[in-house]
C-alpha cells in the first residue's frame, strides 16, 4: 500500500472553496479521502464539491459553509460532518485573514483582534472540537497552514506575521499534548501562492519580479504545490513527524 493512501480517511478542509484549501481538499480526494469543503460561501463550496464527485464519485466531497470567526458555524461543521461520515481523521485549518496592510505602529485594535481570532483562535476553538474523537481513537492528523511570513519580520504585513508565528507554537503546543494519544498536529509554512489572498504581490509584473528574483526558483508556488505536503502530513507516511513546520517557499527562506 502507498504510503501516502487515505482511502476510508475523511478530512476537513477549511476555506476549501478556492486557493490552497481547495488544491489539498482536490489532492487529499485523488488519494481516497472523503472531503469536507468548506468556506463562507455556500455555492462556491458546491462547485468543488461537485468537481470533486464527478472525478471521484458521489459522496466523495460534501459542503459545509462556515465562518471560521464564528463558533456556532465550526461546531455545526465538526457536527454535521461526523453526521455525514461518522468520524474525522484529518483536519485542516487554513482558512484565514489578513485585513490590514501596513506597519504595526498603525493597526487599530480591533483589526489586530480580528487577525488574532481568525488566523489563531480559530483554529484553537475547530482543534478543541475535532481533537476529543481524534484521541478516543488513537488516531489522527491536524495540519494548520501557516506561513514563512510568521518566521520573518515585515515592515507591511507584521500584524498578520505575528498570528501565522502563533499558528508555529500552537501546533508545537498541541503536538505535546496530544502525542501521547497520538494525534499530530503540524503546520504548512508556503511561501507566496498564486491565489486570490496575495493577488497584490503577484498580477502586476513589476512586484512579481521583487517577490521573485531573490528566491531559487525563480517564481512563485502553485495552490497544488503545498498540496503535496499536506497529502504527506495527513498521511501515513509523516506518522513519526508531530509539531513541526514544513516550509514550502521555492527556497525562500534558505
Ligand atoms: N497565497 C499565499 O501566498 C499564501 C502564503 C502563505 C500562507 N498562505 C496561507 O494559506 C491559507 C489559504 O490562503 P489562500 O492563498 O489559498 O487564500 P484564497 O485563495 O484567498 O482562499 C481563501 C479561502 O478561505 C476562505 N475564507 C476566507 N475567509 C474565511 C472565513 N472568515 N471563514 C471561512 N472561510 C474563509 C475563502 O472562501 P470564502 O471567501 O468563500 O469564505 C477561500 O476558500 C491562508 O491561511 C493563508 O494565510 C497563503
Amino acid at each position: 500500500m502507498s504510503l501516502f493512501d487515505l482511502t476510508g480517511k475523511v478530512a476537513i478542509v477549511t476555506g476549501s472553496s478556492r486557493g490552497i484549501g481547495r488544491a489539498i481538499a482536490e489532492q487529499m480526494a485523488v488519494q481516497g479521502a472523503r472531503v469536507v469543503i468548506s468556506s463562507r460561501k455556500a455555492e462556491a463550496c458546491q462547485e468543488v464539491v461537485d468537481a470533486i464527485n464527478g472525478r471521484h464519485g458521489a459522496g466523495t466531497a460534501i459542503a459545509v459553509p462556515a465562518n471560521i470567526s464564528s463558533k456556532e458555524d465550526l461546531q455545526r461543521l465538526v457536527d454535521e460532518t461526523s453526521r455525514a461520515f461518522g468520524k474525522i481523521d484529518v483536519l485542516v485549518c487554513n482558512a484565514a485573514s489578513n485585513p490590514y496592510y501596513g506597519p504595526m505602529s498603525g493597526v487599530t485594535d480591533e483589526q489586530f483582534r480580528k487577525v488574532l481570532d481568525n488566523n489563531v483562535i480559530s483554529n484553537h476553538w475547530l482543534i478543541q472540537m475535532v481533537a476529543p474523537q481524534m484521541i478516543a481513537r488513537r488516531d489522527g492528523s491536524i495540519i494548520i497552514v501557516s506561513s514563512i511570513g510568521g518566521l520573518r519580520g515585515s515592515p507591511t504585513i507584521g500584524v498578520y506575521n505575528v498570528s501565522k508565528a502563533a499558528d508555529f507554537q500552537l501546533a508545537r503546543n498541541l503536538a505535546v499534548e496530544f502525542g501521547p494519544h497520538n494525534v499530530r498536529v503540524n503546520c504548512i509554512a508556503p511561501g507566496l501562492i498564486r491565489t486570490d489572498f496575495a493577488r497584490a504581490l503577484w498580477e502586476d509584473p513589476e512586484r512579481y519580479k521583487q517577490s521573485t528574483q531573490g528566491a531559487p526558483l525563480r517564481r512563485i508556488g502553485e495552490p497544488v504545490e503545498i498540496a503535496g505536503a499536506a497529502v504527506f502530513l495527513a498521511s501515513a507516511a509523516s506518522t513519526f513527524m508531530t509539531g513541526q513546520a514544513m516550509v514550502v517557499d521555492g527556497g525562500v527562506t534558505i
